[in-house]
């Protein structure tokens, strides 16, 4: 829950990793009905925690895409019942902006132009939030998201999911020069990973029997080789479009070895605002705060059914 500024009230996430942990990956059947049961009890614990009643709120966020279509639906059918129950507007927003309006949480005097890296298990892409407050994708993955890429390659290591976390662990001790991997490219500003997570099947089955050091060793070198190519990308997009301010979001922007780079290699370019943890993964704080930038900057766009006359509601 946010307020103006945008002020962060509260901020409940209710994480589906361990439903989705025995598959792999995310099951979007068993995401969606997570959602249904989810989200109402998430929303009531948001307003507890901010202390706030119903009656004090102005207006409702949604995330509009692009996402898992079941879990859209659920999102955006709730808000309108809410909407129209309570005669509220509707800002439909787009996920990918609303990780770049989540810098906003962390530093209420950004304002674009910036340009946003979002790097999760959907997505790896190189966003501008222009001068207008229009939002332009400049890069995007040709293959894998770079989440897909640390959840795959925890994989191949024998780690569980989600790989992320599991990779960026092993890390913290092991050395990242270990193994020289392939730095991914793909033209222009896109990004690629299958190169990588191949050359890392390939290692490992090369090596048969690894040790927990080995294992150690081939988790930083991955990772080291994934946050080298996502924030080459980074510095060439900055010199192509430069924006002063940089920032960073999507789970993968939790890599402790990623934020740290990031301070190093982007810290003397730009402003860079790294959110905290819990905004950087999907969060509602973020898409609460891209309601409230949006609907400044067009109002609302969803109306509540009864709005519509076309509809015989009243
Ligand atoms: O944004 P997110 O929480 O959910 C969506 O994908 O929408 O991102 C999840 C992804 C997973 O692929 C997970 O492995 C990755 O973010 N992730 C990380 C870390 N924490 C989460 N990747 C690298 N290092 C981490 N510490
Ligand atoms: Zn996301």
């Amino acid at each position: 829950m946010v307020t103006s500024g945008p002020r962060l009230l509260s901020n409940v996430i209710r994480s589906q990793d361990a439903l989705h942990a025995p598959y792999g990956g995310v099951v979007p059947e068993l995401a969606a009905r997570a959602h249904l049961q989810t989200l109402v009890p998430v929303i009531e614990r948001a307003l507890e925690d901010a202390g706030t009643r119903w009656e004090q709120i102005d207006g409702l966020g949604v995330t509009r895409g692009p996402g898992l279509i079941g879990c859209l639906l659920v999102g955006v059918n709730l808000a309108q019942a809410i909407a129209w129950a309570r005669k509220l507007p509707v800002i439909g927003v787009s996920h990918l902006a609303a990780h770049v309006y989540a810098g906003q949480l962390e530093d209420k005097d950004l304002r674009p132009p910036v340009l946003g890296l979002v790097v999760s298990g959907g997505h790896s892409d190189l966003i501008r939030w222009q001068e207008d407050g229009s939002i332009v994708v400049i890069g995007r993955t040709r293959d894998d998201a770079a989440g897909e890429a640390f959840d795959k390659g925890a994989r191949i290591l024998g780690l569980p999911f989600p790989g992320g976390p599991a990779i960026d662990k092993l890390a913290a001790e092991a050395d990242p020069r270990a193994v020289a991997f392939p730095r991914p490219r793909a033209p222009g500003l896109d990004f690629s990973f299958s190169g990588v997570k191949t050359a890392l099947l390939y290692e490992v089955r090369k090596r048969g029997e690894i040790s927990d050091q080995e294992r150690a060793d081939l988790a930083a070198s991955y990772q080291e080789a994934i946050v080298d190519a996502l924030l080459q990308r980074v510095e060439a997009a900055q010199a192509e479009h430069p924006a002063p301010t940089i920032v960073l979001g999507g789970g993968v922007a939790r890599n402790r070895r990623l934020r740290e780079a990031a301070e190093a290699r982007l810290g003397r370019r730009a402003h860079l605002v790294i959110p905290s943890p819990e905004l950087c993964t999907d969060n509602a704080a973020m898409v609460g705060a891209a309601g409230l930038i949006e609907w400044e900057r067009r109002g609302p766009d969803l109306e509540p059914f009864d709005a519509d006359p076309s509809l015989g509601f009243d």
